[in-house]
């Protein structure tokens, strides 16, 4: 059965972060553990009900592709188990399906994002700009048409309760430098191609997703955080894609659409949500699970 877990409770452990969804704690100068909650954000709100196992489907999500897509770049798994590091008298297997030790890196302060196909702000900026990120595209595209090449669309990671913004390759190059900005351009391509072909075979169009990367003492790249995920990704189905609609998607869009029939003015504190409208969201994390990487977690 999966488990519920809104916020850990690792008493002894140094927590760093407390993100929307992962608890993130330092182990040592060298290692993190990060712990994916249940908790749900939407409109850039954490609500108030957790979705059950949700934390536990991103964490394992993310495995799998780290895990497949390692031969192309390398990423910030340690693969070190994660009872050896939980305090005594914790409740093992309320973390271990959603918790991981990784290499504590230096965040690259961007998010890549690969996108193939033209939806989100990705087509608003097209549509009042003939561009996207700066980047010119052939005219006459249509809402969620696939892109005629993936493309890297870099933003900024906005501070809390910001939202982040897209910026041009060349802003990119200025806040990072040059040949950091390339590698992360093209790590952010071969992943998202590898995955991409992958998910096609399974009935999945990965429409856009994003990625964190982070270096090391030496200034090596790897991809951090979480990985194609439905949280970081549009996934759609491919029976239902239709080009010139916005596809229906494997995300928070049931809950989305239940808050826009409140009226809630999508500040804090969050609503509650109605027991249907979680498990409805938790079937769908569940089956993008599936789908993609052939797991179930009950
Ligand atoms: N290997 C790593 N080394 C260093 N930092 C990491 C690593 N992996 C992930 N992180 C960071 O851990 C945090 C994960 O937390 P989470 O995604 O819940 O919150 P967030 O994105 O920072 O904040 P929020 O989602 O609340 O805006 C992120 O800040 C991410 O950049
Ligand atoms: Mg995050």
């Amino acid at each position: 059965m999966p488990t519920t877990l809104r916020e850990s409770q690792l008493p002894g452990l140094n927590l760093v972060h407390r993100g929307k969804v992962r608890d993130v704690y330092a182990l040592s100068a060298a290692e993190l553990l990060i712990v994916a909650s249940d908790r749900l954000s939407a409109f850039d709100v954490v609500l108030p009900d957790p979705i059950p196992g949700k934390g536990e489907m991103l964490c394992q999500i993310s495995n799998f592709w780290f895990d497949k897509t390692a031969h192309l770049v390398p990423n910030h798994l340690t693969h070190k188990p994660v009872e050896t590091v939980l305090p005594p008298g914790t409740d093992a297997s309320l973390y271990i399906r959603r918790s991981v030790i990784t290499k504590r890196l230096k965040p690259v302060p961007v998010e890549a994002i690969a996108r193939g196909y033209l939806i989100g702000s990705g087509w608003k900026d097209y549509t009042a700009t003939g561009q996207l990120c700066g980047i010119r595209l052939p005219e006459g595209l249509r809402q969620a048409e696939q892109l005629p090449e993936p493309i890297f669309t870099p933003s900024t990671k906005a501070a809390v309760g910001d939202h982040d913004e897209n910026i041009g390759f060349d802003q990119l190059v200025t806040r990072i430098g040059g040949p950091l900005a390339e590698q992360v351009r093209e790590a952010t391509l071969s992943i998202y191609g590898w995955a991409a072909r992958f998910a096609a075979e399974r009935g999945i169009i990965i429409a856009d997703t994003k990625f964190e990367f982070g270096t090391d003492e030496n200034g090596t790249l790897y991809v951090m955080d979480e990985m194609l995920t439905p949280d970081s990704s549009r996934f759609w189905p491919a029976e239902d894609y239709r080009v010139g609609i916005s596809p229906p998607s494997y995300d928070k869009q049931y809950v989305r659409d239940y808050l826009e029939t409140l009226g809630w003015n999508k500040t804090p504190p969050g609503p509650s949500v109605p027991a249907e409208v979680i498990a409805a969201t938790a079937s769908k994390y569940a089956e993008a699970l599936k789908r993609l990487a052939d797991i179930t977690l009950d």
